[in-house]
């Protein structure tokens, strides 16, 4: 490097924390050996690479899993037994539950195999093999292709790779970009669809602290649930069947009760869902200032309807636990995240690097081509997205935010289908079609009204729509906004009022008398219902103005980015720079350690039972301790998993982790599971941007606190005796 860039690069380090402290990045687990290794080991790790993953031998990624879409998981028995988060779980356990037979809160432990309950839809998936498979897929590309052209030929050529590498085997396989394109690989993956739920504690454990302590720290949520993979007569995925057997797996996760003291080595294994730590200045200053305060209002505004009818109806508020705690669960998030961005002056940071990054780029005739005017670009493009991202961020946060907005389009594929029916050349055909539509449509409709509030869906209409209305540019208003005008003077709620009245989409029992109604008059009553209207008006408003020019500036940033990825690539080559997350498997790694939050605060690292008894309030729900729980308190009856008289519960560390990291294991130095990962420390909620090694923690369930609440307080030793328990 010439001496100025390596002025800048050390300055830059600093500025980003760059590798000074490599407690950031989420890595691939294929290229520990190369990239990671003696990192690792000199802080402490006394694991080899080919220990955390091997493709000729079994390794730590065999007990490694995604959980559903969104979530992580760790197998720990021999018997396909597996770990991941309460909170992953929760919709499961909601639907196996009913008002008189409430798992959410009594909690569930199947006694045996046969009491183990089958969760359809549910799955499992392992990684077999990663192969770095960038040469291939670049091959078919060139630099004079446009950029349509491009995309389409990595798509085929990566279809073409999966396809191969999964020839006459029961396995799946993607070939996913990274840095933007510049780099691809290939992930083999085993998925399994016969997965049962085997226990879980009572939400006043898995859920101890609600959404008051929810991103926070101190925490003390028991945030875990066990689960079992079943396999077929091979060990191979099968769908479910009562012929399956617990699946056997490659490796397994040992349980350690040793737990762990400040400045221990921990990783995190799992499927993290997506950072963009490349993002502009440009990007971050319209995601604070403008995006994240209009998602925060319209989340708040939905909270508050929902409360309004939770309070009142316990019925109600068991049928919203899922749905609230969803829509919860970012609202606080943004929150904290534009917060932390802000305080790191992260805007900042970024625009005095970007200088950086065009003097460095300006300095080199090779260099001032591909990267010379990538900044100016960014401005010119975020700044033309900016009339476009409150009218795109409002589609899904406003427009379609009433469930009955989302359920109104199921009529759409419905009509179409029916229409088939007069095609008279093929009446048989069309006959069947019709029927399956109809099927279709009567199992979307008893989905969507199984967990319903007709109360809450139409309060939440009127505030959207009024914020829609209010916040939204007229250009991008659905045509039906102006008789709201003319006949309801903008009185959203007796618009929202008159919809339910009038929508065949307001009930089951409308729907049901819509289906036996000839296909001519259901024509005419769609046309004149307003909640398909409006859907379909939003819906078209947004495919018609706001998806193309959204599409195409987006399009443009993808190609700079990958160019910008590249530019700083280059410019930090002596450096590592970790690919963003995208869902694959991934290992952060970094120590147990507490931080400083505020001035003048210090947090440790660890909380004990003793802290759940100190929140306990019996009045409120989130923090009422069950008596077992408080009994063993007295006692002090932990068993083999209490410390010295206390039993720990929870912890935080520097590991890098983001949204889809819920469940995923945190293991020792000597690859051992010392806990689950759940959370993240409120101040270090924007790390899927930008990672501040002094504010950014990863809050994890000990695993000592989850075996003690296996056996002494659901009494399931059966299911620790399976375990490999390091005393
Ligand atoms: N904040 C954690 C995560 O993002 C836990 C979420 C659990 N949901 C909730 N609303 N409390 O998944
Ligand atoms: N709770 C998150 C999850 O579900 C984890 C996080 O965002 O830190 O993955």
């Amino acid at each position: 490097m010439q001496q100025r860039t390596k002025l800048a690069f050390w300055w830059l380090c600093w500025m980003l924390w760059l590798p000074a402290r490599a407690d950031d990045g989420m890595w691939l687990p294929n290229l520990i050996k190369a990239l990671n290794e003696q990192d690792m080991q000199e802080r402490g790790l006394r694991l080899t690479a080919e220990d955390i993953y091997s493709v000729n031998r079994s390794s730590l990624k065999d007990a490694i899993l995604q959980f559903g879409r969104g979530c992580s998981g760790a197998v720990v028995s021999p018997n396909g037994l597996l770990l991941t988060n309460y909170h992953c779980a929760f919709s499961y356990l909601q639907r196996h539950s009913t008002v008189d037979n409430n798992f959410i809160e009594k909690g569930f432990w199947a006694r045996s195999l046969e009491e183990e309950i089958a969760n359809p839809g549910l799955t499992v998936t392992f990684i077999i093999r990663i192969e770095d498979v960038t040469e291939r897929v670049l091959e078919s590309v060139s630099p004079d292709m446009g950029e349509e052209e491009r995309e389409a030929k990595i798509k085929e050529t990566s279809s073409r790779i999966a396809a191969e590498a999964v020839e006459n085997t029961d396995y799946k396989a993607s070939v996913e970009p990274f840095y933007y394109g510049n780099e691809f690989y290939l992930f083999v993956k085993q998925e399994f669809t016969d997965v049962r739920l085997v226990g879980a504690p009572p939400s006043s454990i898995g859920q101890f602290g609600g959404e008051t302590d929810n991103w926070e720290w101190p925490r003390h949520t028991g945030d875990f649930a066990l689960f079992r993979i079943y396999a077929g007569p091979e060990n191979e995925p099968a769908n479910f069947s009562q012929a399956n057997v617990p699946y056997e797996p490659r490796y397994y996760l040992p349980v350690s009760l040793q737990g762990y003291k400040e400045g221990d080595f921990t990783m995190v294994m799992g499927f993290p869902g997506r950072s963009q730590q490349f993002l502009t200045s440009y990007a971050l200053k319209q995601l604070t200032e403008k995006i994240n305060p209009h998602r925060i209002a319209l989340r708040g505004k939905r909270l508050e309807v929902m409360e309004n009818v939770m309070q009142r109806n316990d019925t109600v508020r068991l049928k919203y636990a899922a749905k609230y705690a969803g829509i919860a669960n970012y609202w606080k998030k943004w929150q904290g995240e534009t917060r932390g961005l802000q305080r790191f002056d992260a805007v900042t940071r970024k625009q005095e690097m970007e200088a950086e990054f065009t003097l460095w780029a300006q300095a080199d005739l090779q260099r001032r081509l591909p990267y010379g005017t990538l900044l100016p670009q960014f401005e010119r493009d975020y700044a033309a997205l900016d009339s476009l991202i409150l009218a795109f961020e409002y589609m899904r946060e406003a427009a379609f935010a009433p469930e009955i907005m989302v359920f109104a389009r199921n009529f759409d594929p419905y009509i179409v289908d029916v229409r088939e029916l007069d095609k008279k050349e093929d009446k048989k055909k069309g006959k069947a079609r019709q029927d399956q539509a109809i099927e279709r449509l009567k199992s979307t409709t008893a989905n969507h009204f199984r967990n319903y509030s007709r109360a809450i869906d139409q309060a939440t209409l009127a505030v959207c729509l009024e914020a829609y209305a209010r916040d939204i540019p007229p250009a991008f208003h659905p045509p039906l906004f102006e008789k709201i005008k003319a006949q309801y003077g903008n009185n959203f709620r007796a618009f929202a009022n008159e919809v339910f009245k009038e929508s065949v989409c307001a009930s089951p029992e409308k729907v049901a008398r819509f289906i036996e109604r000839p296909y001519k008059k259901q024509v005419q009553i769609l046309q004149h219902d307003p909640a398909y209207q409006l859907s379909r008006e939003f819906m078209l408003l947004y495919r018609q103005h706001i998806l193309p020019n959204y599409v195409a500036l987006n399009a443009q940033l993808e190609l700079n980015t990958r160019r910008y990825v590249a530019g700083l690539r280059e410019m930090f080559q002596d450096s590592l720079l970790a690919p963003d997350a995208n869902s694959t498997l991934r290992i952060a790694y970094g120590t147990v350690e507490g931080y400083r939050p505020r001035n003048g605060v210090i947090y440790t690292y660890q909380t004990t039972l003793e802290g759940i008894l100190e929140k306990g309030d019996p009045n409120v729900p989130e923090f009422t301790v069950p008596d077992t729980l408080a009994k063993l308190y007295r006692e002090k009856d932990y068993g083999r998993y209490g410390v010295d008289g206390t039993m720990p519960v929870a912890f935080i560390a520097s590991n890098h982790t983001v949204g889809g990291n819920s469940g995923s294991p945190v293991i020792n130095a000597d690859g051992h599971l010392i806990g689950l990962n759940f959370d993240r420390v409120w101040e270090g909620t924007m790390s899927d941007f930008t990672y501040d090694p002094e504010q950014c923690r990863n809050i994890s369930v000990d695993v000592r606190y989850i075996l003690f609440i296996i056996d002494k307080v659901a009494g399931a030793t059966h299911l620790i005796d399976e375990m490999t328990v390091i005393e």
